[in-house]
């Protein structure tokens, strides 16, 4: 049998704690899938008396994950710490400036120095593994990389933040507001540790960029997305959508146009019956259209301790089981220094349906208007409602739900900029793009 192959992780949080668990009580079946045993002989975190229910004690313990990093004797470096800079960024460069494998479920951290990573490890002839930077359990990252090689992606979309498919189920299914949900995320270790990275979308937009590389080969332009997170997603949405035959989904979806390439995450209806509306809680779905295969849908646990701690593991196997001086796969598809130049492509020309909500004030001549402002805009409304009227202190209100036929973005916001320069119109209007599945 083969030594045993040594591993150092920095972050003991939800998901380090779990891969310590799993890696002790499953040893005896990973040695015998691996080839060699796996040791834990080197970890850090940040507070050493913190009661995590694993046995560090024969472990070699650093305050600092850097030091680990340069100095344990470990061949691979997993970083479970988290954030685009320091110390992840100064740790995992010197893992693999020192020829260390490294494995880290980082997103932000690949988002922002992925290709700079990625060469480095190409040239140093090591593995640079991220299984569970995106999507969590979900094998996503080796279906692009390698079991779709030879296919040319068309598109790829889904859901992939946990938090946000948690919180906008709970409040359709329970009624339950967004702080009451986002807390409960929180406490079943779901969210970042800011919870403003996964509402706001980023956390989406990274895991995005790092598919859109995998897909189309370019550069990876996480700065380069169209964001709207789901903090101004209401009740009164997600049941207008309902009755009109929608749910609503955080999507991230990357595609080719005739632009370059389109990124962008956002609050977005698809129809009740897709399969993509039935992925509840925390669940995360990846679909990924391509000329030969077609339709690839991949639908599991999206984040927690052991979805994410699984494909770690599964990264720190395929290491233990890579032969000696066998050529490596790439981690970014293709070498990083053969990536393309990213081009994005104009958000202003995409088509798509789109859910117009309204509030307004209750006079002659306003649904009327809000007609003739789609018609001026060449929009043609799959359907109009007018809500029954709520009566506040001052006024009357109504509220107007459009939904559109296919559109695009540039005549829904001139024809909703004419609407708020008429004066009838109450706050802002709420505007959700609608996705169509493939295989709706
Ligand atoms: N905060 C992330 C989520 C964790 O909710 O999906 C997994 O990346």
């Amino acid at each position: 049998m083969a030594d045993a192959l040594k591993i150092g992780i920095a972050g003991l949080g939800t998901v380090g704690a779990s891969l310590v668990k799993i890696l002790t009580t499953r040893s005896n079946m990973l040695t015998v899938a691996c080839g060699r045993p796996i040791e834990v002989t080197a970890v850090s975190a940040r507070d050493r008396s913190r009661d995590r229910g694993i046995d560090t004690s024969r472990m070699q313990w650093f305050d600092d994950s850097v030091d680990l990093a340069r100095s344990a004797d470990i061949e691979v470096f997993v970083e479970l710490m988290g954030g685009a800079g320091d110390p992840a960024y100064s740790a995992v460069k010197a893992a693999l400036s020192r020829g260390l494998h490294v494995v880290t479920a980082n997103k932000a951290l690949l988002a922002r120095h992925g290709v700079e990573l990625a060469a480095l490890a190409e040239e140093k002839g090591v593995i640079l593994n991220f299984e569970a930077a995106v999507a969590g359990g979900i094998p996503v990252i080796k279906a692009l990389r390698e079991s779709l090689t030879g296919n040319t992606v068309s598109r790829v979309y889904g859901i992939m933040n946990g938090t946000c498919n948690y919180i906008l189920t709970r409040m359709e299914k329970e009624g339950l507001t967004f702080e009451a949900c986002l807390k409960e995320a929180q406490r079943l270790g779901y969210a970042e540790a800011d919870p403003a990275f996964d509402i706001e979308g980023n956390d989406t937009a990274h895991k995005l960029s790092i598919l859109t590389t995998l897909a189309f080969g370019t550069q990876i332009a996480a700065d380069d997305i169209y964001l709207e997170g789901i903090t101004n997603i209401s009740l009164e949405d997600i049941r207008a959508a309902a009755d009109l035959g929608y749910r609503i989904k955080l999507l991230g979806v990357a595609q080719k146009t005739v632009t370059g390439i389109e990124q962008r995450v956002h609050p977005t209806m698809v129809p009740q019956d897709s399969v993509i509306a039935q992925v509840d809680g925390v669940t995360n779905a990846v679909a990924i259209e391509s000329d030969v295969l077609g339709e690839l849908l991949m639908v599991g646990p999206g984040a927690g301790g052991n979805a994410t701690a699984s494909a770690v593991m599964g990264d720190i196997a395929d290491i233990a089981k890579a032969r000696p001086g066998a050529q490596l796969v790439p981690s970014l598809g293709r070498p990083a220094r053969q990536l393309e130049a990213y081009k994005r492509g104009e958000m202003q020309s995409h088509e798509g349906g789109y859910f117009i909500r309204l509030t307004v004030q209750d006079r002659t001549g306003v649904f009327a208007s809000v007609a003739t402002r789609m018609a001026e805009n060449a929009i043609s409304l799959e359907s109009i409602v007018q809500r029954p009227k709520v009566h506040d202190d001052k006024a009357a209100q109504q509220t107007i739900i459009l939904v559109t036929h296919a559109t695009t973005e540039q005549s829904v916001r001139q024809a909703v900029a004419a609407i708020e320069t008429e004066g009838y119109l109450i706050g802002k209007a709420q505007v959700i793009r609608i996705e169509r599945p493939k295989s709706a």
